[in-house]
């Protein structure tokens, strides 16, 4: 099979397949925070994110949800529906923390009444600013119609995904989704679904997280673990 290296980012590298619409995503041993500005090599984060990521993914398609995912191919790879990544970063918050915290100067964990959908402009050079709807109008980042799709998948997911931790015995706090064009111009889920990008808090609050790694709270791959096993006891 031809199989040449196409794109190659902090948490995953993409390669090429013989099938121009299908490539294969190869899971890194990486952790990064602040745009790459701390970057460590994470011994079996990578096999742990697939192995979460491909759960969650075959959770959504079986829910009807559109994703580019196909199948995991082995402990680190996955096969995907190639798409046109949107350079849109799509938060959904259930719970105050992290930016949002600092951002408007409330306390962690706050239930909130209706989840918010936020957006950030995926741009390293600009460190990813915070953006709404008239901001992507301008930057020519997707059509109104395509945004309110988007918008209505994320509220979707969350429910199903809230619903999904919920019986894990973890809270969904938020999480970060990026969406593509297929070849026929479909928007579909892409990138990954995993503790590298959402925040899950046990009943005593304890953070299953990547926050882990940024507020240096303990072994990253200990609780990656536990997420999985958790998961793989769902019913
Ligand atoms: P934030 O509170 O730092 O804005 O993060 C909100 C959620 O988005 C959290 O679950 C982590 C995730 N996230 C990413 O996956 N990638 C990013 O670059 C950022 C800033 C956040």
């Amino acid at each position: 099979m031809k199989r040449e290296l196409i794109y190659s980012g902090k948490a995953k590298d993409i390669y090429s397949t013989d099938d121009d619409n299908v490539i294969i995503s190869v899971y890194k041993d990486q952790a990064t925070m602040l745009n790459g500005a701390r970057k460590e090599e994470v011994k079996g984060k990578g096999i742990l994110n697939n192995r979460i990521s491909s759960f969650i993914f075959d959770k959504l398609n079986a829910a009807g949800v559109a994703t580019h995912f196909i199948e995991q191919l082995s402990d680190t790879e996955q096969l995907n529906k190639k798409v046109d990544i949107i350079p849109l970063e799509v938060v959904l918050r259930n719970i105050t923390a992290g930016s949002f915290s600092k951002r408007f100067g409330v306390e962690e964990g706050i239930e909130l009444a209706t989840p918010i959908v936020e957006f950030y402009y995926k741009n390293d050079d600009l460190d990813d600013p915070f953006i709404n709807d008239e901001h992507v109008a301008f930057l020519d980042l997707a059509s109104a119609e395509d945004l309110a799709y988007i918008k209505a998948e994320t509220r979707k997911i969350n429910d199903l995904l809230k619903d999904l931790f919920a019986q894990t015995g973890l809270r969904l706090v938020d999480f970060k989704l990026e969406f593509g064009y297929d070849k026929d111009g479909h928007i579909l889920l892409a990138d990954e679904f995993s503790p590298d990008n959402c925040r899950l808090w046990d009943a005593e609050g304890n953070h299953l997280d990547k926050d882990v790694f940024r507020r240096n709270l303990g072994s990253l791959t200990d609780v990656y673990e536990l997420v999985l096993a958790k998961l793989q006891e769902v019913k």
